[in-house]
């Protein structure tokens, strides 16, 4: 197989966890890295074990023999770069929510239509062997009519008005903080899931913090909780901590979600429930490998993964053996391995979400706000 050069642009949590995941594929290089202006590169190219480490990501897209690139930056910076990027012929898998709003999003769509390149957008969540096995239950009618939906992201890495990221600004972040950082996550899951678009929804969002204390140097995600009071400065917070919203799926399909980023105790818990006709069912990202399956009439079942056991065309999406855990890497690694076997072979089914799916996200994103703004019902 040909093998296929990549840079990743950003080096924070998903610049790791990408430059992991895409080494495991076999395939593909990783032959170079962006960081921020300013950063110090030469502790990046020691640990990641790259000598082209630059502050000038502009600086990698002139080199010919970079295929594909990864977006892992802050938000804003998603729509310029991957443009750029798109205008000089590379592959484009960039990180959610797809940019700052769906105009945004849409020239990102035509741009990498028009130039015919891949193009991705990260929702690895997707690719837990354990969610494909309740995709394809839902697809072959086990669950019936799909009547309800429910869930979660919960996290409270955020919960301090000392706790601050880039995510807390809008001009970094985008108008939309905790909708668009794991809410993007939950509602591309549930329509994946469900194969049913979100039609209508009704939200409220809430900020907690009207001032944070903003710390006086730079914080990495997750890496806030070591500074003394003497390092911060008040600043005025115009981004949500928290959203319930009320969906409708479909023609008949109605559900709730909540986010937050202030809730106690919680670190990564995503979670969906689908009620059908038949049966329920439950899952939860903090123990990936079960599935709970709930009956009416006969005792409710846990069912681990297993790929012997599990749907065919699930099955794929795991690749150890029942007993041997996977996880938040993995998904990424699944989601990856299908981009660039696209790029290998154009002929390659799409079974990854695409830039389409993003713009999708960046439309709900912005009705969610609408709809809190207007204390109403919008249609999507
Ligand atoms: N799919 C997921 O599960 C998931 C999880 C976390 C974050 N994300 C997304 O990934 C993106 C990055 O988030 P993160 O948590 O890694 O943030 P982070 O703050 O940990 O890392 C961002 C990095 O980008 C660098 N950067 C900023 N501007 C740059 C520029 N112009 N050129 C090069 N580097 C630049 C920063 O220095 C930092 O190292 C966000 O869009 C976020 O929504 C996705």
């Amino acid at each position: 197989m040909k093998r296929i050069h990549t840079a990743i642009l950003g080096t924070g949590f998903m610049g790791k966890v990408h430059t992991e995941a895409v080494r495991r594929l076999g395939h593909v290089d990783v032959v170079a890295l962006a960081a921020s202006p300013g950063r110090d590169t030469a502790p990046l190219k020691e640990s990641y074990g790259i000598d082209n480490v630059t502050n000038d990501w502009e600086k990698l897209l002139k080199d010919p023999s970079i295929h594909a690139v990864h977006i892992c930056t802050p938000n804003s910076q998603h729509a310029p770069q991957a443009l750029a990027a798109l205008q000089a012929g590379k592959h484009v898998l960039c990180e959610k929510p797809l940019a700052m709003s769906s105009a945004e999003a849409r020239q990102m769509v035509e741009l990498a239509t028009k130039n015919n390149l891949v193009h991705a957008t990260n929702h690895n969540l997707r690719y837990y062997p354990m969610v494909q096995h309740a995709r394809q239950m839902i697809a072959a009618g086990d669950l019936g009519e799909i009547l309800v939906v429910q869930g979660t992201y919960s996290q409270d890495w955020l919960l301090y008005d000392t706790d601050f990221n880039w995510r807390i600004l809008a001009e970094a972040n985008g108008a939309a903080r905790v909708v668009g950082d794991i809410g993007s996550h939950w509602m591309d899951m549930i329509q994946h899931l469900t194969g049913q678009k979100i039609t209508s929804l009704c939200a409220d969002t809430m900020i907690f913090h009207e001032t944070r204390k903003r710390p006086k140097g730079s914080v990495e995600t997750f890496t806030g909780k070591t500074l003394a009071p003497s390092d911060y400065e008040e600043i005025a917070i115009d981004t949500e901590d928290f959203a319930s919203v009320l969906v409708r799926l479909g023609d008949r399909c109605r559900g709730a979600y909540t986010v937050s980023q202030v809730s106690a105790g919680n670190k990564n818990s995503f979670r969906f429930e689908v009620y059908g006709t038949k049966c329920g069912l439950k899952w939860d990202q903090e123990s990936p490998d079960q599935l709970w399956i709930g009956h009416r009439n006969s005792p409710n079942q846990i069912i681990v993964k297993d790929p012997s056991l599990m749907h065919a065309a699930a099955a794929g999406f795991a690749d150890l053996p029942g007993g041997h855990s996977e996880g938040y890497d993995d998904s990424h690694k699944q989601l990856f391995r299908r981009f660039y076997r696209r790029i290998a072979d154009a002929s390659t089914p799409i079974d990854y979400p695409t830039f389409e799916d993003g713009l999708r996200g960046m439309h709900l994103i912005e009705k969610v706000l609408e709809s809190s703004h207007k204390r109403a019902w919008v249609d999507c």
